[in-house]
């Protein structure tokens, strides 16, 4: 197993060496390559990633990932998008479900589903033009990329309760009406129940009626936007794990930013890097690997080990700790 780690920029540094700690307690055959992007290394080189940091990615099995700045500076190019494209990463695939011992804000707990974001074209295609009063950003939608998405959220809703919600806004985007189009046909021949929904509409379900779903399949700013909001539920961005997926390649990451207004603190949540690192070992069809860092993550929240987020006094480095400790229990 060789996994390439990238902390990045402000709290990535924090929550992943949390996530590495319970990734050690599981005394895997792991080879580590610490690879530096983001923000903090264009400050210092002028570039954010190098095409020799490409390949390094490209040669690990995966990628555990913290986050990057993003600047909104138009020199500088996305981190992230770039490593979504350059590994055609096109599924990113966010669970949203309760955690045992957390109430988000709604006070409700009997929701389980998963956002399967497209995650290489639509607003975030980079096409872009700007003029001095005018600015352009092309929202590509192409066949492709809508059927491969809808694959893989009819195979993930085979594997689910059948269910799947496509969210779109073909009323007003032309785009999305083949996305849309693509989508239904797709989960005819699989033979996948479905449903749409227009995004608007989606926001206010997702809060109100977050029960109803089981697989929301979406283009990539839609997926964006909702996976934050859909942390509410679950209790907040500390807790909210993604992977990216691709046919070669795979990369790990929590849902949430550096959080600049945090970072150096050391009371970044490490939950979500941490359920981030715990999809990787699913990847690896490490399943019960996987169940026992859920098991000790909870085993940690109901020892009330929290960062201030959750309302508890526990430091970043503490709950990784905890974590890890209760992990090596549990191997015995
Ligand atoms: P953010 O997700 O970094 O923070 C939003 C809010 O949630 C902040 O108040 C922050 O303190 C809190 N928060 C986030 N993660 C937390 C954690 N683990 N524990 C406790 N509180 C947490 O989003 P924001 O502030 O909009 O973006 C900051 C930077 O991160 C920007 O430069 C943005 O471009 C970048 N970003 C990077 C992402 C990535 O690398 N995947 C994803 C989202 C944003
Ligand atoms: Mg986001």
């Amino acid at each position: 197993m060789r996994i390439a780690v990238v902390q990045g920029d402000g709290i990535g540094k924090e929550v992943i060496p949390a996530a590495l700690e319970v990734l050690d307690a599981l005394s895997l055959p792991i080879e580590k390559v610490p690879v530096e992007l983001g923000y903090d290394k264009w400050k210092k080189t002028g570039y954010a990633i190098t095409e020799d940091d490409l390949d390094i990615l490209k040669e690990c099995d995966c990628i555990l990932f913290g986050a990057i700045t993003t600047p909104p500076d138009p020199a500088y190019k996305s981190v992230l998008l770039t490593i979504r494209k350059e590994l055609d990463l096109y599924a990113n695939i966010r669970p949203i479900k309760p955690i045992d011992g957390i109430m988000g804000i709604t006070e409700r707990n009997d929701f389980n589903f998963v956002i399967v974001r497209e995650n290489t074209e639509g607003m975030y295609s980079g096409i872009e033009e700007i003029h001095e009063d005018v600015a352009y950003t092309k929202r590509v939608v192409t066949r492709k990329g809508s059927e491969r998405i809808a694959e893989y959220a009819c195979k993930l809703a085979k594997k689910r309760q059948k269910r799947l919600e496509i969210v779109h806004k073909s009323n007003v985007l032309k785009s999305d009406k083949l996305f849309l189009d693509i989508c239904r046909h797709t989960a005819d021949i699989h033979n996948v129940e479905y449903h749409d929904t227009l995004v608007d509409t989606m926001a206010y379900n997702l809060i109100a009626h977050p029960n109803r779903y089981d697989v929301i399949v979406t283009t990539n700013l839609f997926g964006d936007i909702l996976s934050d909001l859909a942390a509410v539920l679950v209790g907040g961005l500390g807790l909210v794990p993604s992977a990216n997926i691709g046919k070669k390649h795979a990369f790990f990451e929590p849902v949430h930013g550096s959080a600049p207004d945090i970072a150096g603190k050391g009371i970044a949540n490490p939950i979500a890097a941490i359920l981030s690192m715990k999809m990787m070992l699913e990847w690896y069809q490490l399943t019960d690997l996987a169940r026992l860092v859920q098991d000790a993550i909870e085993y940690t929240i109901n020892q009330n080990l929290v960062t201030p987020d959750l309302g508890g006094k526990a430091t970043t480095n503490e709950v990784g700790e905890a974590i890890a400790a209760r992990v090596k229990q549990l191997i015995g």
